[in-house]
């Protein structure tokens, strides 16, 4: 390796943390400037090299012969220093290092966007090719990239498989219409793959075919909803994590996504305390007593009729929704959620058997024939971050179903499934961008998405 990127600021937190941080080490670092003030006699640049959330405090004087070509560093550039690093016990940051030299690696011009002061997020929506830097989101990214790690972890100790479903499929799997086409030539538009293509809304129907054959597994990747729906929760390119398990039902189904939640949340709690301090402080005081709360809790199980009873009584009490109009069989809307979770709840509820009329085709029929076998998962400020169900095993009532919505076409794989050894199965899907919203604290979806992509919007 060469020598110049053999130490980082990770190495030596880290070591610190551990108690084996050397005093007075020679060190050298390549990184940006993040501040940089001078008083004419000390010089303070705050430094980060990338490799950790916090900075390191670098100091120069005026004893040393380059203090003037030193003070000159500007923000926002990168560079090479050397020094002595020393540990500084009485102060906030828990080592410095005094500088010996600076080299300018990159200079910064003066019209760079990302300024020393506080940004408007919509500002920085912007920029998003210069937003990693910024303090609010390198945090949200380092979370981000802690709980795909997390997520990978809690399913490879327990067995389950990793499958990576298309992203190219001729099925709409959610059976709602919100698909974006994949055209070639759009004169000749099923041309090319000599069938409708689109992009997946969701790997569960290919996933559950192996779950046929591995019992347990899951599929993580990127899915495509052409939903026209302009807020803060929805995204046209999302990333859902969707596990599917074999000879379970929906009460296995509900303590997986209650053991693998808590789960997550703990990883990132433990491996993400820097970042989730400064959420704490900056974004959303209070998240980390929420996250342990969530942790500590039993996650409550209501029915959808129950649900429907509480907003009616909400309403007749003088609660005003924007939509007053509650009754069995409607879809409930965010308010609706967010009233069962927030106010009734006070925690993260799961609302199980729904009218079948607004559930995905593939669910189960409940034996009073009106129901099926769904569970959605709602916490606080959020409403739905998890959709899941018990899959409908019967042969005979899949088809019935499908036919009646006219979507068999291309999917009768999916209903062989059914018949060449099928069992009871069930699965969900986490919205992985929700689920970080609601760990950060984050308003808004585009605030937690590398580069997001929305009606109206593709910059980048
Ligand atoms: O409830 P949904 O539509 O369920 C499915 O797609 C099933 N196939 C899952 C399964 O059983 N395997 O979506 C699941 C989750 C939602 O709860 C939400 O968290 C997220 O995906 N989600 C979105 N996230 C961001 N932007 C959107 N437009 C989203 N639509 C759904
Ligand atoms: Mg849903």
């Amino acid at each position: 390796m060469s020598q110049i990127r053999d130490l980082t600021a990770r190495k030596l937190f880290l070591s610190f943390y551990d108690g084996k941080l050397e005093n007075n080490q020679k060190v050298t670092l390549e990184g940006w400037v993040k501040s940089h003030r001078n008083n004419g006699s000390v010089g303070f640049i705050e430094f980060n090299d990338g490799s950790y959330f916090k900075n390191i405090q670098l100091v120069y004087d005026k004893e040393n012969p380059n203090f003037d070509v030193f003070s000159k560093v500007k923000y926002g550039s990168s560079i090479q220093v050397k020094g002595k690093l020393v540990l500084t016990p009485e102060m906030k940051q828990p080592f410095e290092i005094h500088v010996d030299e600076i080299s300018l690696l990159g200079d910064c011009a003066e019209d760079y966007p990302l300024q020393k002061k506080k940004h408007s997020f919509e500002f920085l929506r912007d920029i998003a090719y210069l937003r990693p830097r910024a303090n609010t989101f390198n945090a949200i990214y380092r979370v981000r990239n802690t709980l795909a790690y997390a997520i990978h972890k809690y399913f490879q100790e327990r067995g389950f498989m990793y499958v990576q479903t298309p992203i190219i499929t001729a099925n709409d799997a959610e059976g709602a219409g919100q698909v974006f086409h994949v055209v070639n030539d759009f004169k000749h538009p099923e041309a090319f793959f000599n069938a409708p293509a689109c992009l997946t809304v969701s790997g569960q129907l290919h996933v559950e075919s192996f779950a046929m054959a591995f019992r347990d597994v899951y599929t993580f990747g990127p899915t495509f909803r052409a939903e026209n729906s302009n807020t803060n929760r929805h995204a046209s390119e999302f990333w859902m994590i969707e596990p599917e398990i074999a000879f379970a039902d929906l009460d296995d189904d509900m303590d997986l996504i209650e053991s693998f939640l808590k789960y997550i949340i703990k990883y990132v709690l433990d491996n993400c305390k820097d970042e989730m301090q400064f959420f704490n402080n900056f974004i959303d005081k209070g998240v980390i007593d929420k996250l342990n709360s969530v942790i500590a809790s039993k996650f409550v199980r209501m029915e959808y009729t129950e649900a429907i009873e509480l907003l009616k009584k909400a309403v007749e009490n003088g609660h005003k929704f924007d939509n007053n109009n509650i009754f069995w069989g409607m879809d409930l809307n965010s308010e609706h959620e967010r009233y069962i979770t927030e106010e009734i709840v006070k925690g993260p509820v799961f609302l199980i058997n729904y009218p079948k009329e607004i559930k995905a085709f593939y669910m189960k029929l409940n034996p009073d024939n009106k129901t099926v076998a769904a569970c959605d998962l709602l916490v606080p400020k959020e409403g739905e971050i998890v959709g899941g169900s018990q899959r409908e095993e019967d042969y005979a009532k899949l088809q019935a179903k499908m036919k009646e919505l006219g979507n068999e076409k291309g999917l009768e794989w999916y209903l062989n499934l059914r018949k060449y050894g099928g069992c009871i199965h069930s699965g969900f899907g986490l919205g992985f961008d929700r689920l970080l919203m609601y760990i950060t604290g984050m308003q808004n979806i585009r605030d937690v998405q590398p580069f997001p992509r929305t009606p109206g919007s593709l910059k980048y």
